[in-house]
């Protein structure tokens, strides 16, 4: 059977490659994003879709369920980025965050498990952070919302062990992505701020966002289905130290 897959904040990084990596197996991929792609991926459907908003995507959800028949594999990716400390966040940036990080998985997860439950079947895979397993400077609402995804994730897993569906989630480090790219951008040396963030690399290197999405492939697939309430680091050592 074709899988039918979902993945939010599809459009760049690591949910580009995502949908690139679940396509490449013969999904059937819908990418969704408020943004269009950064490069067209052969046979997969592209949504406009801001995850801050019930109401859209409850229909696209539905929509891609009743016409695949079957919705198998959400993985709810979009994220913000912040580079604030708690004194320097204001509390609209606060909300600006949680709506994204938090409450956009909190939707995705939500109305997946309405299609996934009745069906017996179904994995959620949700991007958190590493962030949210150490403490990073400069994170303080990023880290708290990815510290929401883990809470949300565990819970889930917890609540629907037994229903088929399966929740996990991944904490990347840090990964060349086009957002960490305009991160470096940026500062006022972007060379300097990139041998910065490979410096305190172990293995000396960014992560690469195929790395990530082929860990949402894994995840996704039969080999882990004793598999649920797990968050996998890939972070290249960095919070191994
Ligand atoms: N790059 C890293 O170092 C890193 C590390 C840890 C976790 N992450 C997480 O990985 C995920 C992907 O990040 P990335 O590095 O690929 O960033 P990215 O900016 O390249 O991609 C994020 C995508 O999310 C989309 N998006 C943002 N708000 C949205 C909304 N309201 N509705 C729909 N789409 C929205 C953006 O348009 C963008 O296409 C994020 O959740 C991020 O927090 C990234």
């Amino acid at each position: 059977m074709t899988r039918t897959v979902i993945v939010t904040g599809g459009a760049s990084g690591i949910g580009w490659e995502m949908c690139r990596a679940f396509a490449d197996l013969g999904d059937e991929v819908h990418l969704c994003d408020l943004n269009p792609p950064q490069e067209a991926i052969d046979a997969v459907t592209v949504h406009a879709l801001d995850v801050r908003d019930e109401k859209a995507v409850a229909a696209l959800f539905d929509d891609v369920a009743a016409s695949a028949g079957h919705l198998d594999v959400v993985c709810n990716n979009a994220g913000n980025g912040s580079t604030t400390n708690v004194l320097d966040c204001t509390a609209e940036e606060w909300d600006a965050v949680m709506a994204v990080n938090a409450k956009g998985v909190f939707l995705g997860t939500k109305h997946a498990l309405r299609h996934m439950l009745p069906q017996q079947d179904g994995a959620i895979i949700n991007t958190a952070s590493a962030a949210a397993l150490v403490g990073v400077p400069d994170r303080a609402s990023y880290s708290a919302s990815k510290g929401a995804v883990i809470a949300l994730s565990r819970q889930v897993a917890a609540q629907y062990a037994d229903s088929g569906v399966r929740c996990n989630w991944l904490n990347p480090g840090t990964v060349d992505s086009p957002w960490v790219g305009r991160l470096m951008a940026q500062a006022p040396d972007p060379q300097a701020r990139r041998e910065q963030l490979v410096a305190r690399q172990p293995m000396g290197r960014l992560g690469q966002p195929a790395e990530i999405a082929a860990a949402a492939v894994y995840l996704a697939s039969d080999a882990a289905r004793f598999i649920t309430g797990t968050g996998l680091v890939l972070d290249g050592g960095l919070t191994a130290r």
